[in-house]
């Protein structure tokens, strides 16, 4: 697994102008862990202050469209994005994928748009507790990947999964360390599958309900390259409680 632990707070539609403060007591202290990659993805509002407002930390999008102009109203381009001061976007996020119906195709092409921008991306995949239940959750996960992963060529170092299973989004729930286990390396050898060795390198986060005292045993587990986290990420405190776990890791 390459890289340092990347550690992504996703507010989706929470934050205005006053909780810039907490972006810029973010990017402060990532300054105390430098082993420790940490990234911000707040709404699209406010990711240009926010771009201004850190030295450090990297300020993502949560969504893009697949076009780069055209008559999609409310819509934003990767390469608004960009042109905004984001380094990366989330794409797939199940709150897109149920919410705005998203497909796999849909997902794919954003990832494509985002890379052909300049963004790095973060793809994300998850089963619903039925799934899961019904024994489904690889299998399921698996055709996510085969269906949304982009097919650009030389992009993989600037592709991450986020593996977040929809019943734990928000819900206090995390899976078994054994099935976060599980899942990872079925997510690993699925990317090996479609990459090739370069898939051997692709980080794979795990998302829901992460928190200061679940992080350090999630993110012990082979084939946790990192968190994406939503409700904990929306104060600097309970993120970076997350992202100094992060950066002991391995320590322990
Ligand atoms: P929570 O951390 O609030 O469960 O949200 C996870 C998530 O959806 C991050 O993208």
């Amino acid at each position: 697994m390459a890289g340092l632990p990347y550690i992504v707070g996703n507010w989706k539609m929470h934050g205005t102008r006053a909780m810039l403060g907490e972006v810029r007591a973010m990017d402060r202290a990532a300054q105390r862990f430098p082993k420790v990659q940490v990234a911000i993805a707040p709404p699209a509002t406010l990711i240009y202050r926010a771009r201004e407002a850190v030295e450090l930390i990297g300020i993502g999008g949560q969504d893009c469209h697949a076009k780069e102009t055209g008559a999609f109203t409310g819509d934003i381009s990767a390469t608004m994005l960009r042109d905004a001061g984001a380094d990366f976007t989330i794409v797939g996020h199940s709150e897109r994928r149920t919410i705005h119906a998203e497909t796999d195709a849909d997902v794919k092409a954003k990832a494509e748009a985002a890379f052909a921008a300049g963004l790095a991306v973060i793809l994300c995949v998850g089963e619903t507790e039925s799934q899961r239940d019904a024994g489904n959750a690889e299998s399921v996960v698996g055709a996510q990947l085969d269906g949304s992963c982009p097919s650009t060529e030389g992009v993989v170092e600037k592709l991450s999964i986020a593996y977040e299973p929809v019943w734990a989004i928000g819900t206090g729930r995390v899976p078994s360390i054994d099935d976060v286990a599980a899942m990872h390396a079925s997510i690993r050898a699925k990317l090996v599958a479609i990459y090739g060795s370069a898939g051997a390198d692709v980080r794979i986060l795990y998302g829901g309900s992460v928190k200061a005292d679940n992080a350090s045993e999630l993110l012990a587990v082979p084939e946790v390259g990192g968190a994406l986290v939503g409700g904990a990420s929306l104060t600097s405190e309970s993120f970076l409680a997350i992202v100094g776990a992060a950066a002991s890791r391995g320590e322990a």
